[in-house]
């Protein structure tokens, strides 16, 4: 067994620094550790290959089950359209919803090393609540929960299996302050809660993302709020059509994401 009191002495400079990490059967105490140092969700290197091997090995470093999770989602879709494709088992299973069935796991989520990089530039204040819309398994709350001792988390996921999953992930790991939640965005119950920070990564088709744009619009009157985007997909929307929100961080180089700030006085 690796003798983790030598963290943060060891040093998580390659992934097969990780790799080692990940065949060592790793004590819960010694994950809970591992979970409160910066580098463990620093990525080796800063390319989009790196950067996603880095991120599977944080998962099953944690104890995450992702791959059975999908499969099982994938082997219930394949009932309903046996020739289907990730473009349509998620609408297939889920009334419709784009869940995302059947995608590349590291497509599906932001990279851990990204989500840090998010909250390094938000500059959070203590007591600054995120809010994930269409969180899958809530990896912000992972690097939320670990480094953001004074923050809280909520994502809202359609998918429960993600939910359970990465509930269990936070409540093992003690992360009182990260929760995910079963919702869905577009019904017409759901009340967007006032937050500091939404985070939207592509979550659904338009007129979904539309919609929440426009809860946040609300909340942006009474309050300020930054808007983290991840996908060309809602960008252009709110290029498009939402002045509202101004850009203050574009990305750099490989970086996927923009942040916008709003309060509208
Ligand atoms: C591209 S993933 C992004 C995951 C996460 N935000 C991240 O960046 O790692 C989008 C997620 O939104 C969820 N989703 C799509 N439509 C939704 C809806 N109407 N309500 C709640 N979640 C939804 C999908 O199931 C999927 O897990």
């Amino acid at each position: 067994m690796l003798q983790l009191e030598l963290f943060p002495r060891m040093e998580l400079n390659s992934l097969s620094d990780f790799q080692r990490l990940e065949n060592n059967r790793l004590s819960l105490e010694d994950r809970r550790r591992l979970s409160h140092h910066l580098s463990f969700f620093q990525t080796p290197k800063p390319s989009d290959v790196i950067r996603r091997q880095h991120s599977h090995l944080v998962d099953k470093i944690l104890g995450f089950r992702i791959r059975y999770v999908e499969e099982m989602l994938v082997a219930e879709a394949r009932g309903f359209d046996p020739d289907g494709s990730h473009e349509t088992w998620g609408p297939a299973l889920h009334q419709g919803v784009q869940t995302w069935v059947g995608l590349d796991i590291q497509t599906l989520q932001t990279p851990y090393s990204e989500c840090l990089r998010i909250l390094q530039l938000l500059k959070l204040k203590p007591y600054q609540h995120i809010v994930d819309l269409g969180a899958a398994y809530g990896r912000m709350g992972i690097v939320v929960g670990g480094l953001y001792l004074k923050n809280s988390f909520t994502g809202f996921e359609y998918v429960k299996a993600r939910v359970d999953e990465g509930n269990r992930i936070y409540h093992e790991l003690g992360f009182s302050r990260s929760e995910l939640i079963e919702k869905d965005l577009f019904h017409s119950s759901f009340e967007l809660p006032e937050a500091d920070i939404y985070f939207l990564y592509d979550y659904g088709q338009v007129e979904h993302i539309e919609r929440t744009l426009k809860q946040i619009e609300k909340i942006a009157l009474k309050r300020p709020v930054k808007v983290v985007v991840r996908g060309k997909f809602t960008r252009r929307i709110i290029n498009n059509r939402y002045p509202w929100l101004e850009l203050r961080y574009e990305g750099k180089l490989e970086e996927e994401f923009c942040i916008f700030t709003a309060y509208i006085v």
